[in-house]
């Protein structure tokens, strides 16, 4: 048998007419760019992240980048970023000039460290970036407190988290990317929710940020040939809002199966000491755009899965500190010793939500026999 680490093809036969048909739709009013079915995505997704606005993006980087200058962030300036992300997060800083400032992330959730994050903030700080990494949901109740005493902007990088969920203390719940400043989203493939291309947004209540990143995304235009700032163009194109339109129909069934998959995972390996699966709590809800194990004996369970037509990728084998592109930050080896640890033990399953319990059993199995041998 082979399981592939993720299957778009299934998806896509599910709704493979509704997504020929908005193709279609789009190059009759070959409205191509801001056009009538972008608008409407950016309303419907405002309205299923639980925010009032939103704005589409060329890609989750994009997002992040636009989020950042909306908050005057520049040279100078720090944000704290967690250090087991994925680079784009980080590169986003470092285009505005800022300095992304690591810190430690926390063992059971693999998400920045609250305590490391209080203690990183200095006079140069300006904003702070949770990461809702693979898709488990960031306290975001402590961040906002301790950003809202230390005056920081909260800028949610929710790439992994499309309908990741958790519950306020007052028992309502709320979706990642709706309670910072900003949340910034990516379409990329194989997001959970994902074009047939790259793309992203902004989610913002402010309709000052809303305001700005209309005109950052587009040459800084107020009219045609008029343009107030500098701009770029990273529009989200009508033909991938079109498609997403549609996938959006479909997030929280897809979700779900995810789910669904992760709980079924989490108990064929719920007799196997050496594999740790992901945590979950009470009023978190994890949408597992990404469902990692975590195992001493990671070489190991890698070659097998290799070898027996699994896909497994490794999210994410160096920590930011280490990479050569931050080299000139000054870290060193041992600086963020979880990030460290996990990079050299965390390993990502196929996970995807046509995935079936026959697939799950014969990774398991195969994983198994692995840390056995
Ligand atoms: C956590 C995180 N942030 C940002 C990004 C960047 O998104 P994009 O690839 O759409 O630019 C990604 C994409 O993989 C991501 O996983």
């Amino acid at each position: 048998m082979k399981v592939p680490f993720c299957d778009l093809g299934a998806q896509h036969k599910e709704i493979k007419t509704q997504i020929n048909k908005a193709i279609k739709r789009t190059i009759k009013r070959s409205d191509f760019i801001l056009g009538l079915d972008e608008l409407a995505f950016e309303k419907e997704f405002a309205k299923y992240c639980g925010s009032e606005f939103c704005v589409g993006l060329s890609s989750g980087t994009a997002a992040l980048f636009l989020a950042l200058l909306c908050s005057d962030i520049g040279e100078g300036d720090e944000v704290i970023v967690p250090d087991f992300t994925y680079i784009a997060t980080a590169l986003a800083v470092s285009y505005t000039g800022a300095r992304p400032v690591f810190v430690d992330i926390e063992e059971d959730s693999y998400n920045i460290n609250i305590a490391s994050l209080e203690k990183a903030v200095t006079k140069r700080t300006k904003a702070v970036i949770p990461v809702h990494l693979y898709g488990q949901p960031v306290k975001m109740q402590q961040i906002l407190k301790i950003a809202k005493a230390n005056g920081l902007k909260v800028i949610e990088d929710a790439a992994q988290a499309h309908g990741a969920s958790m519950r306020l203390s007052d028992g309502q719940w709320v979706k990642c990317g709706s309670m910072g400043d900003v949340g910034c989203f990516s379409f990329y493939p194989t997001k959970n929710l994902g074009a047939l291309g790259d793309g992203g947004a902004v989610t913002t209540n402010s309709d000052e940020i809303y305001r700005k990143l209309l005109m950052l995304r587009d040459y800084g235009r107020i009219s045609k040939y008029e343009h107030a700032i500098i701009g770029y163009n990273s529009r989200l194109d009508t033909l991938q809002a079109a498609i997403l339109r549609e996938k959006l129909k479909k997030i929280d069934a897809w979700n779900k199966m995810r789910q669904e998959a992760a709980f079924y995972y989490n108990l064929r390996f719920k007799d196997v000491p050496s594999v740790i699966t992901p945590s979950s709590e009470d009023g978190i809800k994890h949408v597992y755009h990404v469902y990692a194990i975590r195992t001493n004996k990671r070489e190991r369970v890698y070659n097998c899965l290799r070898d027996k037509g699994i896909g497994a990728i490794i999210h994410y084998p160096i920590p930011l500190h280490l990479q050569p592109a931050y080299r000139s930050l000054g870290y060193k080896e041992g600086d963020f010793p979880v990030s460290e640890k996990t990079a050299k033990e965390i390993i990502s399953l196929p996970i995807f939500p046509h995935l079936s319990k026959k697939q799950i059993r014969y990774v398991c199995d195969c994983i198994k026999k692995a840390v056995k041998a």
